[in-house]
């Protein structure tokens, strides 16, 4: 596991999309797995910028989001597909044809989560998987308790993440208690993964994604058994942490080493 520490937000996502736009331009076909909420939406602008002002050419990514509110359509306001139009795919030169996202009005779940499982395989696999984390530790929207080896399927959210989400809503009543989500086995298929951690309410999640023990209590823990993870993190995120001039230090050589 890589740490690297940054003064905010900002500071992150610009160094966060810097290395996913060197990705795409080693690797045009690459398969991305891409998260939602307030952390990406700044990563997303950056990535835009990129677009816009360097040309960085999405036309042959292919990506997979995390997940989808069940029981929203696509045209909802918060669904995750409106989500990714407004902050990333209606500015860039997607192929829509390569966007995949779950379907959160899907009849069949079952069938819907394994043809979804299917699809990331058709495709080779996900090559770099970008993170948000949860207040409680989850990763897409595998809560804790979530089975370590969990696939795509369908999960209750979590009282705290009601809670966190209810910001987007009118009202915490009108977010949905149920998700689509790859699950924990899905996300540590991927070749490489960054996370994102920002803001004070992120430090305790934090502090035992990296430096607690492996617990399904905290889904993000299991990335300590994957071995190319790199978690940028802001100063506030970072305050639990308890070994940072040993991440400052070994920061300093990573461009020598390939697994962390
Ligand atoms: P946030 O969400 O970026 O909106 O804090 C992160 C998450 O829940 O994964």
């Amino acid at each position: 596991m890589r740490i690297t520490i940054c003064k905010d937000i900002r500071e992150m996502t610009k160094k966060v999309a810097g290395e996913v736009a060197e990705t795409i331009r080693g690797n045009p076909n690459i398969v991305l797995g891409l998260p939602t909420g307030s952390t990406p939406e700044e990563l997303y602008k950056e990535l835009v910028l990129l677009h816009k002002d360097q040309g960085l050419d999405f036309s042959r990514v292919i990506t997979f989001n995390l997940d989808e509110y069940y029981g929203l359509p696509a045209s909802h306001p918060q669904s995750y597909h409106t989500y990714m139009d407004q902050h990333l795919f209606g500015h860039i030169n997607i192929n829509r044809k390569n966007v995949y996202i779950p379907d959160g009005m899907t009849k069949d779940i079952g069938d819907h989560c394994r043809l979804y499982e299917a699809n990331i395989k058709r495709h080779g696999g996900i090559d770099l998987m970008l993170l948000g984390i949860g207040r409680d530790g989850h990763i897409a929207f595998n809560e804790p308790g979530s089975s370590l080896t969990s696939r795509t399927r369908i999960k209750t959210l979590a009282p705290e993440t009601i809670e966190d989400n209810a910001r987007f809503f009118k009202s915490k009543d009108e977010v949905p208690r149920y998700a689509l989500t790859m699950g924990i086995g899905t996300i540590m298929e991927a070749k490489k993964i960054i996370l994102m951690a920002n803001g004070k309410n992120k430090a305790e999640a934090l502090g035992l994604t990296v430096e607690g023990p492996i617990t399904h209590m905290v889904a993000a823990s299991i990335l300590q058994m994957h071995n190319r993870v790199i978690i940028y993190t802001d100063e506030e995120a970072a305050a639990q942490l308890k070994h940072i001039p040993y991440y400052k230090h070994e920061e300093k050589s990573w461009l020598t080493t390939v697994e962390y």
